[in-house]
């Protein structure tokens, strides 16, 4: 990615479908000075979505997609994108997946991370799945999105342990913690900052 020109930082878009602990790390980050992102706008598929609470403690736009028909739901959000002149995008737990269309427009510029070790584990119940397998290792990645599902170019991965007598819930809090600082190491990755 291009940083963009003069003082103005990239001007980002956060998906989200849940919490949003990600969503807020990533505004932290991107209110520190050598951050090369803003983050303008919130997207969710969920108008219950916990994260979008975050859109009124940050003072940051919102918008609501149902995504029930993606089709219209993708070309309205593209119009909000470009309107908002968003030139980068995160997902982060956001459960929808973009169609092939949205992806090609938005080409080399959509991010997304992932509970696990990819390309083991991609899909749903990472953690549990993991555990069943009796790995010894798991973690997180975040990579750029293609149109299959958790399979684009890796950028940076976090290796967590697995202790002895791990839950899901246990490492799904450890492997979230790094999840938070990774996010922000990969979009400087990504700038070549
Ligand atoms: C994270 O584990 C992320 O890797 C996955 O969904 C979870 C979202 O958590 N894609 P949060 O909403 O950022 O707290």
């Amino acid at each position: 990615m291009v940083p963009s020109t003069g003082h103005n930082k990239t001007k980002t878009a956060v998906f989200i479908s849940g919490t949003g602990s990600n969503l807020k790390s990533l505004i932290k980050f991107s209110r520190t000075s050598k951050s090369p992102i803003s983050i303008n706008l919130i997207i969710s598929n969920n108008s219950k979505a916990k994260g979008l609470n975050y859109a009124k403690t940050y003072k940051i736009k919102k918008k609501v997609f149902s995504f029930k028909n993606k089709n219209i739901s993708e070309k309205k959000l593209l119009s909000i994108l470009k309107t908002n002149d968003i030139d980068l995008i995160c997902l982060a737990g956001f459960m929808k997946i973009l169609s092939g269309n949205f992806i090609t427009k938005f080409k080399g510029k959509i991010l997304n991370i992932h509970p696990s070790l990819l390309p083991n584990y991609k899909g749903l119940n990472t953690h549990k799945r993991v555990l069943n397998n009796k790995e010894k290792y798991s973690g997180c990645t975040v990579h750029f999105v293609n149109a299959r599902l958790d399979s684009g170019k890796i950028i940076l991965q976090k290796k967590v342990k697995i202790s002895k007598n791990e839950t899901e819930a246990s490492l799904g809090k450890r492997i979230l913690a790094q999840e938070h600082r990774l996010y922000p190491k990969a979009i400087l990755k990504i700038f070549n900052l």
